[in-house]
């Protein structure tokens, strides 16, 4: 089995004085949630996420060897402008992943970085940014040890992007995406996410995700705090045997392709996760009254048309309205006629399944 030390590296063949890369890296939607973790971002259930494809992050790390190489030094540049509260997050992600990237005190970086969905839009740019910024450092990695197998690449990036933000090691590959150790998914690690080694039946080629912006604020409890609540959580040891269970029977429904399956499990671990939080201690509830009244009118178009659509949610307000391609019509007319009223300012980005972080 594959070890945390099997990353850190020996020693670098080449050496590269200054230079750029620029990746893009998308964001994802859990489909079995991530929800508890324990030391060093390893979860506590492993998860499966489709990833997406429009809502991305676009960074741009310019490096150059400087002289002082006993500190960090960084500049943070968020759509051209400097940003400065983004810096801390940063520099506690490079003292993580310093022991797997010995090389990062010997340059200055330039991190310039830009979102496609617009900002505070309530979606988390943590999964798509963390992992962005993971795969131009491994570009750099590779440029100092050309020899690297594109396996080792890709699961360093993912790793590297779990130390940043758990969900960001999801946001490297596409299209559907396993991290965490299950027991009928071959080579599933803690350590990273995997492609989702079985097969997938046509159903889900271009999963539609149309993510509703019901609550463009600042969450008021951090993903940070809700995983930590877990550790004394009541039911946490049953949500996190049912994870296993979950993902178990999404291996199934993704190769049968049974929708009303599919949604079943997708319904139940979304108001799983919620229920989680409201059962904390402290709780705390995230969804608002817009969030119940789309997902009663999904519920109740749903029943009467027969059309496989269902939501799920994050740790928020927002819902994803997730579909087949070959519905995509009715429910995007469905959407306009009743849930943009539930959104603020009328908000929704219309996204679907992708294949991950992409070199520009
Ligand atoms: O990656 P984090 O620590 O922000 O946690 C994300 C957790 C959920 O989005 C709620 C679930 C998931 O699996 O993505």
């Amino acid at each position: 089995m594959i070890s945390a030390n099997d990353f850190i590296p020996s020693k670098y063949t080449h050496s590269v004085e200054s230079g750029f890369f620029q990746w893009s890296a998308p964001s994802n939607i859990a489909l079995v949630k991530y929800w508890g973790k324990k030391d060093n971002q390893i979860p506590a259930n492993p998860s499966v996420s489709f990833t997406l494809n429009n809502c991305k992050t676009i960074t741009k790390l310019a490096f150059a060897k400087k002289e002082n190489q006993g500190s960090f030094s960084f500049d943070l540049l968020f759509e051209g402008q400097p940003k400065e509260d983004f810096k801390p997050k940063i520099q506690k992600f490079l003292e993580r992943i310093e022991i797997y990237l010995p090389f990062l005190k010997d340059y200055h970086f330039t991190i310039d970085t830009e979102n496609t969905f617009p900002h505070s839009s309530g979606i988390a740019s943590s999964a798509s940014g963390m992992a962005a910024l993971a795969m131009n450092l491994m570009s750099l990695e590779k440029a100092l040890n050309p020899e690297m197998t594109d396996d080792y690449f890709f699961q360093k990036a993912s790793l590297l992007a779990r130390l940043g933000s758990g969900s960001a090691c999801r946001s490297v590959k596409g299209k559907v995406v396993v991290w965490g150790n299950q027991k009928n998914i071959p080579a599933s690690s803690d350590l990273f996410g995997v492609e989702f080694p079985h097969a997938i039946h046509e159903n889900f080629t271009n999963y539609q995700d149309t993510i509703l912006l019901v609550d463009k604020g600042e969450k008021q409890v951090s993903s940070t705090v809700g995983h930590d609540l877990m550790h004394e959580h009541p039911f946490a040891e049953r949500r996190f045997a049912q994870a296993h269970e979950n993902l178990d029977h999404l291996i199934t429904i993704f190769e049968n392709g049974d929708l009303d399956a599919f949604i079943k499990i997708v319904e139940s671990e979304a108001l799983t996760l919620h229920a989680m939080m409201m059962t904390s201690m402290p709780y705390f509830i995230l969804m608002n009254p817009n969030t119940l009244q789309i997902i009663n009118a999904i519920w109740k178009f749903r029943k009467e048309t027969k059309i496989p659509v269902c939501f799920t949610l994050d740790a928020g307000a927002n819902v994803h309205v997730l579909y087949p391609e070959n519905t995509s019509e009715k429910v995007l007319q469905f959407i306009k006629d009743e849930l943009v009223g539930y959104c603020q300012n009328g908000q929704y980005i219309c996204d679907r399944i992708g294949n991950g972080a992409v070199l520009i």
